[in-house]
C-alpha cells in the first residue's frame, strides 16, 4: 500500500515571525501522527527557522526550488547543499509558477531534478496541463512530455525519491476552477501508466503521485478516496493551520480506510 503524502507549499508567503507560528501550530497539530507524511516547504528565508522548530517532530521540510549546480558564481540561487544544511528532505521542482511565470524549460527542470535526486533529496515534480492545452485535448500529450523529459537519465535507485504530483495549471489557487475528482483520477492513470512504461510496472505501483490545485478541507476527502491519488500538494490551504491539519486528517482516515481494506 502507498503512503500519502500531504505537503504544503507555501509559496512567497510569511515573514519569519508568521512561519514559526504556523510552523509551530502544525508540529502541535500533527503530534506523533506516522499514517501520512507531512512535510511543509517555506520560502528559501524561513528554511533555517522552520527546520528548528520541525527537529524531533514528525513534519519534514522542504524546498520549493533549488539551482543545479554544487556552488558557485549563480548570483540569487540556492544549491541542493544549501537546502541539506538546512534540514530540507523534500524539494518542489517543476511547479507550474515557474514554468510559465519564470520560464523554466523541461530541460532546465530535468537537470534541477537529476541534482536533487543524486544529493539525496526527494524530489516532488509538478506536471500538469493549461486550460487551453485540456481544451485543445493535449492534457495526456503534455504530460508524457513533462515526464519524458522531466525524467530523462533518472536511474533506478533513485525512484523511491520521487513523487509526482498532477496540478493542472487552471485549477491552481483563486482561478474558479476546480479539478472534478473523476478528471483527477484519469490524470494520474495517464501518469502511472507513462511511468510504467518509462521504468517498469514495479516503480509504477510504488510511484507515489499527489494531486494539487484548491484542494480544501471541503474536498480533500473525495480527492484522497480516489484509486491512484497517494495525497495532496497545498497551496491556500497549507497556510492556514486549521485547514492544513484538516486536511492532514482527511488523509489519514482515508490511509486507514484502505489498510482495513488491504
Ligand atoms: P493551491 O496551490 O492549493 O493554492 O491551488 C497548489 C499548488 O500550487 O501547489
Amino acid at each position: 500500500m502507498r503512503k500519502k503524502f500531504i505537503i504544503g507549499n507555501w509559496k512567497m508567503h510569511t515573514t519569519t515571525a508568521e512561519a514559526g507560528r504556523l510552523a509551530k501550530a502544525v508540529v502541535d497539530g500533527v503530534g506523533m501522527e506516522k499514517h501520512v507524511v507531512i512535510a511543509i516547504c517555506p520560502p528559501f528565508t524561513c528554511l533555517a527557522l522552520v527546520g528548528e522548530i520541525l527537529k524531533g517532530s514528525h513534519v519534514s521540510l522542504g524546498a520549493q526550488n533549488l539551482y543545479p549546480e554544487k556552488e558557485g558564481a549563480f548570483t540569487g540561487e540556492i544549491s541542493p547543499t544549501m537546502l541539506l544544511d538546512v534540514g530540507c528532505k523534500y524539494v518542489i521542482l517543476g511547479h507550474s509558477e515557474r514554468r510559465h511565470k519564470l520560464g523554466e524549460t523541461d530541460g532546465f527542470i530535468n537537470q534541477k531534478v537529476l541534482v536533487a535526486l543524486a544529493a539525496s533529496l526527494n524530489v516532488i515534480l509538478c506536471v500538469g496541463e493549461t486550460l487551453d492545452q485540456r481544451k485543445a485535448g493535449q492534457t495526456e500529450t503534455v504530460l508524457d512530455r513533462q515526464l519524458v523529459h522531466g525524467l530523462a537519465g533518472l536511474s533506478a535507485d533513485t525512484l523511491p525519491r520521487l513523487i509526482v504530483a498532477y496540478e493542472p495549471v487552471w485549477a491552481i489557487g483563486s482561478t474558479g476552477h476546480h479539478a472534478a475528482p473523476p478528471q483527477v483520477q484519469e490524470a494520474h492513470a495517464v501518469i502511472r501508466r507513462r511511468f510504467g512504461q518509462m521504468f517498469g510496472e514495479k516503480a509504477a505501483q510504488s510511484l507515489p503521485i499527489q494531486y494539487g490545485g484548491s484542494v480544501k478541507p471541503d474536498n480533500a476527502a473525495a480527492l484522497l478516496s480516489r484509486q491512484g491519488v497517494d495525497g495532496t500538494l497545498l497551496g491556500g490551504a497549507s497556510l492556514i493551520a486549521d485547514q492544513f491539519m484538516a486536511i492532514v486528517r482527511a488523509g489519514i482516515s482515508e490511509s486507514r480506510t484502505e489498510e482495513q481494506s488491504t
